[in-house]
């Protein structure tokens, strides 16, 4: 090839666009398929609080109010140690809560480090709805909250001080959660309307340190919606989470055209590809497309969620890479 024929032809290539331009199309909204009936989905036994969204979805109110109501059920419940009052504290003794909320706009709200505010998911709503920002932090978030008219609280149960007085004695950093144990809930809810909307709520690693936050109330990692697509939630270890953002990643494995199970189980394989070997922390995912179908998959065995439709409100064991 001549010189002056060579120039023209890398002219001719650098001058194309990078990207076909149908790369930029927007994406289309998927009908709704098979069984259109509402759905709720949430992570680990929280029987109650999946009912709970499952009969507001049924009222006819939208998938983020339902899950919001939902998830408020275990906020509100002063036994379970993982999420909202009661929850168990940082090292130092303070009940500090993470959430976020993200509807079938790709709106999101999220609060971190929140203290005395134990309805966080909808302090996060609230952010979405009430503010021109995404995150809320700490003191920001709680001065927020009081203007919002929220009620503030001690989030240390008597018995959740005991159990962290009794850690106090050893008082080991190992920030590990526990494999069998249930930790945070992340919801996800379809509504009358088809629209797939989720929320995410959690006190975090218990007795870490001051200030730590995990994948929770960070959108991509904890929790995260498309609603062309589907939803993913996140459980476990945030770190891990964060590091593969995990949520995100199993909705676009969906938009690949992969099922929800599928994605889930590609995810949880993203995390394990950076480990030497058997982890000794649980990561668990749980993710909801647009035709309903659902899936779930953790490191370890033992994680459990429930699934609300049609007035049936049941609980499943999720696979795992490594069973108990
Ligand atoms: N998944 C909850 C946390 O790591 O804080």
């Amino acid at each position: 090839m001549k010189r002056r024929d060579f120039i023209q032809k890398s002219t001719a290539v650098i001058s194309a666009p990078l990207i076909a331009p149908q790369f930029f199309q927007p994406h289309k909204t998927l009908p709704l398929q098979g069984n259109t009936s509402p759905i709720a989905v949430c992570t680990w036994n929280f029987t109650a609080a999946n009912a709970k969204a499952g009969v507001a979805l049924e009222a006819g109110k939208t998938a983020l109010k339902a899950a919001i109501e939902g998830v408020a059920v275990e906020e509100n419940n002063p036994k379970n140690t993982t999420v909202g009052y009661g929850g168990a504290p940082d090292r130092e003794g303070h009940v500090t809560l993470d959430a976020c909320v993200m509807n079938h706009q790709g709106n999101c709200g999220a609060v971190l480090a929140v203290e005395q505010v134990k309805n966080v998911a909808a302090l996060a709503y609230d952010v979405m709805e009430h503010t021109p920002h995404v995150m809320l932090a700490g003191e920001g978030a709680l001065q927020f909250a009081k203007e919002r008219g929220y009620t503030t609280e001690e989030l240390l149960t008597p018995e959740s001080k005991k159990r962290w007085k009794e850690w106090l004695k050893n008082a080991k950093y190992q920030p590990i959660i526990n494999i069998e144990n249930h930790d945070t809930i992340g919801m996800l809810c379809r509504d009358k309307n088809g629209n797939i909307e989720g929320v995410c709520t959690t006190s975090g690693l218990a007795y870490k340190m001051r200030g730590r936050i995990g994948d929770s109330p960070i959108i991509g990692s904890g929790l995260f919606v498309d609603n062309n697509v589907g939803g993913a939630v996140a459980t476990g270890m945030g770190e891990e989470v964060v590091k593969t953002v995990g949520s995100f990643l199993i909705v676009e494995f969906m938009r690949q055209g992969h099922t929800p199970q599928e994605a889930c189980e590609l995810a949880v394989q993203r995390v394990l590809e950076k480990q030497k070997g058997k982890p000794n922390f649980q990561v668990a995912y749980l993710a909801l497309n647009k035709k309903g179908e659902v899936g779930a998959y953790s490191i370890h065995g033992g994680f459990t969620y429930m699934h609300y439709q049609q007035q049936k409100n049941t609980g499943h064991k999720a696979n795992a890479a490594y069973s108990l």
